[in-house]
């Protein structure tokens, strides 16, 4: 990820050694400010309250947040504590479970004080693996945008859709969704993406215009209601979304709107993909709508909008009726049907049983 042309990721080692540093997505795009995170309740807030946030981001920070618990306190007790504070801030990413299973299995079975070393080494390497990973899902990703440019007869710029943030800001770098939208313009295939606000947070808006602006890439935002209309008006060619959960079976939770992007995707006849690492697939699962958890957030980010005021500090205006009953589910599912194929490390599959199983890693169990 390129802050202001300097190379960065999302969340690093600070350079005292004794905390991890995140860039605030609370504050983007208005500044851009760093968070130090030095302790067990500071990793599990700053995930909690969305300063990091997207599902392989939130798993990286929650193995840091198990190396700064096993700082403080690396017995038994002190390890279980840790898994259940994180484990318990957000419950729709599996890949919150998956890296605290992870950091669970790797330091019970070690004397207490060889653990906080591990840790580290452990969240080092997550950090690590979610970049290469990504690289990955952009390398076998970046073929569809070629393949619709052929479909185009070579003409104009492929015109992508997209929703919330599944970018470098969701991940430690490179973005899963967005990751072949960047590989793609590296190489010279032109490209245009359609950003969906993605309210009630409006991570469309605020994160994902705000990366592609980084990069050069160009972008449009559209409110989320203009998706059907464009994908009718066939003025997209391909539908790009990430993942914070995906059953064996191909169901794809993501943020609340995927669902109807997707239905009209559709219908319109235009290709439509889910893109994640294979950490993102809880085997567990067959039935999205039925078994996956989706998180229920504050009905305050439904009355009101943020945004920044002309002094620069950033505030909340309401936009409905004085104690209006609102809900505010933050995740939807859609199902497999819906969705022309997946996306993961490990290259491109149908959406189903069959097609997931043929990319399933040799090592994961069938618990995340
Ligand atoms: O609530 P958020 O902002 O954490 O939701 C993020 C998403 O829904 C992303 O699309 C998903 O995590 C994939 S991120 C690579």
């Amino acid at each position: 990820m390129k802050l202001g042309g300097v190379a960065r990721r999302t969340i690093e080692p600070a350079q005292d050694g004794a905390a991890v540093l995140v860039l605030d997505q609370t504050r983007l795009p208005f500044s851009t400010a760093w968070r130090r995170l030095a302790t067990l309740s500071e990793a599990a807030d700053a995930i909690r309250r969305m300063v990091v946030r997207g599902a392989p981001l939130i798993g990286v920070t929650a193995a840091y947040g198990v190396w700064l618990a096993m700082r403080a306190d690396a017995t038994d007790a002190g390890l279980a504590r840790a898994v259940d504070l994180l484990g318990a801030t957000r419950p729709t990413a599996v890949n919150l479970r998956w890296a605290l299973e992870r950091a669970r299995r790797a330091l019970a079975p070690l004397p207490p004080a060889a653990r906080a070393a591990a840790a580290r080494t452990l969240a080092d390497r997550l950090a690590d693996e979610d970049v290469a990973t990504n690289r990955a899902i952009g390398r076998h990703g970046a073929a569809l945008l070629r393949d619709a440019l052929a479909r185009r007869g070579g003409r104009g710029r492929v015109q992508v859709l997209t929703h919330c943030n599944a970018g470098w800001l969701a991940t430690v770098d490179v973005g899963t969704a967005l990751a072949p939208v960047y590989e793609a313009f590296d190489a010279g295939v032109p490209v245009h993406v359609f950003v969906d606000e993605t309210r009630p947070r409006n991570q469309g808006a605020r994160l994902t215009a705000f990366e592609l602006a980084e990069h050069g890439v160009p972008c449009t935002l559209v409110a989320d209601n203009a998706g059907g209309h464009l994908l009718q008006h066939r003025e997209v060619d391909l539908v790009l979304v990430g993942a914070d959960r995906v059953t064996a079976t191909g169901d794809v939770a993501n943020k609340i709107g995927t669902y109807l992007k997707a239905l009209a995707a559709k219908d319109a006849g235009v290709p439509c993909y889910a893109l994640f690492p294979t950490s993102t697939v809880d085997w567990t699962l067959s039935d999205g709508v039925a078994e996956i958890p989706i998180e229920e957030r504050d009905p305050r980010e439904v009355t009101t909008v943020e945004g920044v005021a002309p002094d620069g500090t950033v505030v909340a205006v309401s936009v409905a009726p004085w104690g209006v009953l609102a809900r505010n589910p933050a995740f939807d599912v859609t199902p497999a049907r819906l969705l022309t194929g997946l996306v993961t490390e490990r290259g491109v599959c149908a959406a189903s049983r069959e097609g997931l199983a043929s990319l399933r890693p040799p090592t994961s169990g069938d618990r995340p």
